[in-house]
């Protein structure tokens, strides 16, 4: 008998002849697919809004400015920032993470900045949680933005980046950060022990319910571009390499997982996402902590340039792409199309017509 197509009912049509002779397949794994149902038993893997943070870019200006290499994403006023995390919300993604664009007047070597209590993401925090109380929000815990040198730390004066003198600025970054009303500080500049010390710094202060999101397997991709585009935070001078991982490796990253378990991290992340599916799946099977993999802008970038050439079909490739990352073992996603997808989402929710 012919297998019925996925849409059509299951016919009892003749075979043609020449094929009616069955093969003696003990075996047909097509009979868990052959209709819409059928395949809904048989799905392992979900994708839905709750699994989504939305990174928003911010800047200290008036109206919301275009990233050239990220269309569909800005650099967004006080205002901008409101309507978008309101719209987020409505759309059913319960989180966003913050990205501030600091004018090149603010730099400076010790990044001082990134704990001015009030700086632009301090009084971002404040304002989104007056406005937006159930939203959650994320902070990023870097030196990039707020350093002259463009690196996530301190650099030295022979040009190295310090570790140590780093996490002492890390920790009053976080501080400041839970003082505006943050609810998960993410670290993401890949120093040694600073998930230990911000731990401990937040607890000092009373922030026991602070969240720690760490950073554990942040590659030295060149896939931030766009991101460093956005921000305007590019390296002077240098790479990330004595920092961020090398693409190489994965069981590195077990290590930098048992480390941040010990330092007392409560989720863990791999960064980028879709071309470290392994390290996810690593990642996944070593720890009972909450997994996060972040879609990060050169893969936003790469999707909707093919879909704008009219090369991929964006709202198909953006969901697969989405879900091969919650099959890999992510439960949480950070990405771009959070808002996009959760709308995609929930019109395919509406019953199947077939
Ligand atoms: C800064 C930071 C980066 C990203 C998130 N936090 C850039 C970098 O490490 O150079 C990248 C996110 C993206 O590309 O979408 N520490």
């Amino acid at each position: 008998m012919a297998p019925p197509s996925s849409s059509a009912p299951p016919t009892n049509a003749t075979p043609a002849p020449d094929l009616a002779s069955a093969l003696q397949l003990p075996h047909r794994p097509r009979r868990n697919r052959k209709l819409p149902a059928i395949r809904g038993f048989a799905q392992e893997t979900w994708l839905a809004p709750q699994h989504f943070i939305y990174p928003l870019f911010l800047h200290d200006g008036v109206g919301n400015l275009p990233i050239a290499s990220m269309p569909g994403c800005q650099r967004l006023d006080m205002d901008g920032l409101l309507a978008e995390a309101e719209a987020a919300l409505r759309d059913g993604v319960g989180a966003v993470v913050l990205f501030p664009a600091t004018p090149e007047h603010l730099k400076t070597a010790f990044a001082e900045e990134a704990y001015n209590p009030n700086g632009l993401v301090q009084r971002a925090i404040r304002a989104l949680k007056s406005r937006v109380p159930q939203l959650i929000v994320v902070t990023d815990v870097a030196l990039d933005p707020y350093s002259t040198a463009g690196h996530d730390g301190l650099v030295g004066p022979d040009g190295r980046v310090l570790n140590d003198e780093t996490v002492a600025v890390l920790c009053k970054q976080a501080l400041s950060q839970a003082e505006a009303g943050a609810d998960i500080i993410a670290p993401s500049d890949m120093m040694d022990g600073r998930v230990a010390a911000i731990r401990a710094t937040l607890d000092a202060a009373g922030y026991t319910d602070v969240s720690i999101l760490s950073y554990t397997a942040k590659y030295a991709s060149a896939f931030y571009g766009p991101f460093r585009d956005a921000l305007d935070s590019a390296p002077k001078a240098g790479d990330k390499k004595t920092y961020q991982m090398n693409p190489a490796n994965a069981r590195e990253a077990m290590r930098e997982l048992a480390l941040d378990e010990l330092e007392g991290a409560d989720m863990v992340m791999v960064k980028p996402a879709g071309p470290y599916l392994d390290v996810i799946r690593r990642v996944r099977e070593a720890t009972s902590l909450p997994v996060a993999a972040y879609q990060v802008s050169g893969e936003y970038a790469m999707l909707k340039a093919a879909s704008a050439n009219g090369w991929l079909d964006e709202r198909a490739v953006v969901l697969e792409s989405l879900m091969a990352i919650r099959r890999a073992g992510a439960d949480v996603i950070l990405t771009y199309y959070a808002r996009e997808a959760a709308r995609w989402l929930r019109e395919d929710d509406s019953p199947p017509a077939g």
